[in-house]
């Protein structure tokens, strides 16, 4: 006993300080006016005590605020104030909300996670971290919810137990490229209280991972469009999950033990996916709006459930009108392979289907980690000293977007392949490279900030006829593992020749896959930003839009071939919370000003293995993701949108060079069999005019095998910047078609009597919770329309909830 506490004594007296807090501090924002700008704040620099008896509020929104920040001054975004604002190890006290700012990294010591405690004086409030104030009472927010980007919270344990009445912990309306990770929720249980863990009304997010919940009313209220959230422990909450509205939803690794409610999903409603999860001692683990039985005819509430375990829960689904539709069992252990309700098309349908069938889900097993879909949370590396990671600035990288940081940047990843216990860290800052980013194999970095930029830019990267990648990593044919955290991945100027990254790397893994001491390769947090952004030369003064002049381009707009090509030799590769963006309105301005910039292709996939957790891409010209010859997806609520200004061009302009090499869309011919529309009516619906099919692809699938997409978001709101397009009323408008399945140009044959036979390539994709906005069919197979709009009416998006053959 005596030896123990011995060890334990030692071992708190040798606990490391998280080598966030003791690195040397060289963050810079180059493109801000104010040259002392400095990005990382110390809560105790700025005078905060964390003794759990002083009131620490004005000290945190002191390390918040200063600098000029954008937040509570009418500034509606911008790059230009990064902060990462550090808590220590402590207790801290506020009596007040705590309000972030915009691009705010609040991070806690992972080794020992700070607390924020609310003091008993603490008001009524909408959070007592609050991300995005209402600025008046009508609950307008200070930035608008879909265009709040680049936000964390980390390692923080919120404390709300001492305050009575009414309070959020966190209120985050929260878009992409935004995360809350390991933080712990401690509410109140008191009846009359009524505490919420995170409140979350709108946005179009985002990811979530690593949260563990104690009581409250509600451990969280999510409303968002999308959002992709796993590994979240609710206990003792009332509710643990109230789902205030969405489009499309993917659960994984929930735990819910002894709360009242699950989730309670009966208001507005798209669809949810749940994987790999747990309830324990539950009265009710699922509430649904929807009718039971097969007769409602709509896609809303849509629902898949597959892994999971439910114990000690009497009701497993309840249905609209409180009936308990799935019984399960109060003293024992139910446990479900596979449950749909929703339309079904197996190819074809619409079939209205609901009930238990594992065969809907005989997804492959190399995705795997025993029963459940292999994940894996962005590494914070907390282990490590200081002294264990090699800053850009020690290798003389300036990050000022001005000097050219090519060779600093290839030398410091080279060093830190060489040695497996260095990591690379890049300071915040703007790393302008004129020449390609060699990232080895065994290489890990870590960016600060989200501020940590790597800038391709000069003529290297202008000819389209010549693309030519930004950061490469691995070279065709290598093997290795990487890790990449927290950087984003730009351009600058009229760059029509950049691949922004491109991904080679063959990580190997044991055959049965996935062990711990064989971990995929992996990016979080990695995001590519295209124009938008002060220093990127492609903002309103350059770009701003023209939708009165036909088919006008301008070429100094034109600024990237292809924003990620993760190419044939790549293998074992999980992405986390990555957002492909081409800009369509300018983050700098205050009336978020939209602009015209041009990205010819999103991500192109051509490897196996590979795991998109969280993903988006946005607003590029000839498709946002596109898989040929690959095998072995997994693709977790994945999001796109068609670029604003479509038609006005119609695609593929300005990419009108086909690339056959690396699969581009022949609009001619995937347009070639056009929909009738005249003939769709519904209710007093009638469609107008033909809508455009030489628009954006959100999703092609050519030639691959075993694709699973548990939740996609596809969504074309514009018609040359008009979003009339896009509702019910008007028939789903904007574009004619948007998934395209199919085979790739190797399958097209030419038979020797010379008919043209088309193999379909595929086999075993398979898609739960389709969610379109704006296209009139929402599947194309091989040019025939397989699942419209109209069959699957359910919010403002359309909801199928399964597709597979
Ligand atoms: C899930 O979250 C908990 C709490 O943050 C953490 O301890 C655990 O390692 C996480 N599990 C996975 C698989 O990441
Ligand atoms: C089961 O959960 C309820 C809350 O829903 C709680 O009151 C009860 O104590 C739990 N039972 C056990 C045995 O933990
Ligand atoms: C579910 O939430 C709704 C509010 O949207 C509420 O009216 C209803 O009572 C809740 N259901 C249960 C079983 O708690
Ligand atoms: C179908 O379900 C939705 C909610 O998911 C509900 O609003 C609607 O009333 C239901 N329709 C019928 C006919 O039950
Ligand atoms: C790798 O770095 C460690 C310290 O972090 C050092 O002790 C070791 O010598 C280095 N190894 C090589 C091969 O440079
Ligand atoms: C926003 O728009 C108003 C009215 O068009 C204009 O006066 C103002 O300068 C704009 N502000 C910014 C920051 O662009
Ligand atoms: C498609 O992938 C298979 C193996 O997975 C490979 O043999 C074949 O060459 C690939 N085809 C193309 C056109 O890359
Ligand atoms: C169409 O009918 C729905 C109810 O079925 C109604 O809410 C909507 O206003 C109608 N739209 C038009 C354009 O009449
Ligand atoms: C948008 O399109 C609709 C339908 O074509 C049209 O009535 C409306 O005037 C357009 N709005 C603008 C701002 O051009
Ligand atoms: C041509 O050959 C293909 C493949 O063998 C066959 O399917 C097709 O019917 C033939 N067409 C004619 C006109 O004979």
């Amino acid at each position: 006993m005596k030896f123990f506490s011995l060890l334990v004594a030692l071992a708190a007296t040798v606990q490391a300080t998280f080598w966030m807090e003791d690195i040397q501090h060289s963050g810079i924002s180059p493109f801000n006016s104010d040259k002392s700008y400095t990005v990382f704040r110390n809560v105790k620099a700025h005078g905060a005590k964390g003794d759990g008896v002083t009131d620490d509020t004005d000290a945190i929104n002191e390390a918040i605020s200063s600098g000029n920040r954008c937040g509570g001054n009418g500034c509606v975004g911008s790059t230009l104030t990064p902060a990462v604002v550090y808590f220590p190890p402590g207790t801290y006290l506020v009596s007040r909300p705590i309000i972030s700012y915009y691009y705010t990294q609040i991070i806690g010591d992972p080794n020992d996670m700070p607390v924020i405690k609310g003091s008993a004086e603490f008001p009524w409030s909408n959070g007592m971290l609050d991300a995005d104030p209402y600025v008046d009472a009508t609950g307008s927010l200070t930035f608008k919810s879909t265009n709040v980007f680049f936000r964390q919270i980390r390692n923080i344990v919120f404390d709300t137990r001492d305050i009575s009445g009414t309070v959020n912990a966190v209120h985050w309306p929260s878009a992409q490229a935004t995360s809350i990770q390991n933080c712990v929720f401690l509410l109140s249980t008191r009846d009359e209280d009524m505490h919420t863990g995170i409140f979350m009304e709108e946005g179009s997010g985002g990811v979530m991972n690593d949260l563990v919940f104690y009581g409250g009313r509600y451990g969280a209220q999510f409303g968002n469009q999308q959002y992709t959230m796993r590994n979240l422990t609710f206990n003792g909450c009332k509710t643990a999950i109230q789902q205030i509205w969405n489009w499309g939803w993917t659960y994984k690794s929930l735990s819910i033990n002894n709360c009242e409610i699950g989730i309670n999903m009966t208001s507005d409603v798209g669809s949810v996916v749940l994987l790999d999860s747990q309830f324990f001692n539950v009265s009710k683990a699922l509430v649904t709006g929807r009718s039971c039985g097969k007769t409602n005819t709509t896609g809303k509430g849509s629902l898949m459930v597959e892994n999971v375990q439910y114990t000690n829960v009497p009701t497993v689904l309840e249905s609209m009108g409180g009936k308990a539709f799935l019984l399960g069992d109060p003293s024992g252990t139910v446990y479900d392979w596979g449950y749909a309700r929703g339309n079904l098309y197996a190819p074809h349908g619409p079939e209205l289907f609901e009930g238990r069938d594992p065969s809907y889900f005989n997804q492959p097993h190399t995705l795997k980690l025993g029963n459940t879909y292999y994940e894996r949370s962005k590494p914070q590396y907390e282990s490590y000293p200081a002294s264990a990671f090699l800053s850009a600035r020690q290798y003389k990288a300036a990050g000022d977007g001005v000097i050219d940081d090519t060779a600093a940047l290839n030398s410091l990843f080279l060093a830190v392949s060489k040695n497996s216990s260095k990591i690379a860290f890049l300071d915040a800052g703007f790393y302008k490279v004129t020449d390609t980013v060699n990232i080895p194999p065994n290489t890990r970095i870590v960016g600060e900030g989200l501020a940590a930029v790597i800038m391709g830019t000069g003529p290297k990267f202008s000819d389209a006829k010549n693309p030519y990648p930004v950061v490469k990593i691995g070279q065709p044919g290598e093997t290795g593992q990487i890790e990449m955290s927290d950087i984003i991945v730009s351009t600058q100027g009229a760059t029509a020749g950049a691949i922004l990254i491109e991904y080679n790397l063959n990580t190997p893994t044991t055959e049965n896959q996935c062990r711990e001491a064989h971990p995929p390769s992996g990016l979080w947090d990695v995001h590519i930003r295209i124009g938008g952004f002060a220093g990127s030369g492609l903002q309103v003064a350059q770009c701003l839009t023209t939708p009165t002049q036909a088919n006008y381009v301008n070429p100094a707009c034109i600024a990237a071939y292809m924003s990620v090509h993760v190419t044939k030799s790549a293998s074992n590769l999980y992405v986390e919370n990555s957002w492909l963006w081409v800009a369509d309105h300018d983050i700098e301005d205050w009336n978020n000003t939209q602009i015209s910039v041009f990205a010819g292709r999103g991500l192109l996939v051509e490897g196996s293995r590979i795991w998109l957790v969280g993903t988006a891409v946005e607003h590029h010209t000839l498709y946002q993701y596109q898989l040929v010859n690959a095998s072995d997806i997994w693709m977790g609520q994945i999001q796109t949108e068609t670029p604003y200004y479509q038609p006005n061009p119609p695609a593929p302009a300005p990419f009108t060079q086909q690339d056959v090499a690396r699969w581009d869309p022949d609009f001619a011919f995937d347009c070639k069999a056009t929909i009738d529309h005249g003939a769709i009516t519904k209710g007093n619906l009638t469609l107008q005019g033909n809508p455009p099919c030489e628009m954006a692809w959100g999703l092609r699938i050519l030639s691959s095998q075993n694709v699973v997409i548990f939740g996609a978001g596809l969504y074309s709101f514009f018609h040359n910047y008009n979003t009339s397009c896009s509702t019910l009323e008007s028939g789903e408008n904007c574009q004619s078609r948007i998934f395209w399945v199919g085979p790739s140009l190797e399958n097209t044959q030419t038979a020797t009597n010379g008919t043209t036979i088309q193999r379909d390539g595929l086999s075993s994709v398979n898609v739960y919770n389709l969610n379109t906005v704006g296209s009139v069919s929402m599947i194309t197979r091989q040019g025939a329309d397989m699942a419209f709009w109209h069959e699957n009416v359910a919010t403002f998006a359309s909801t199928l909830a399964v597709f597979r053959f």
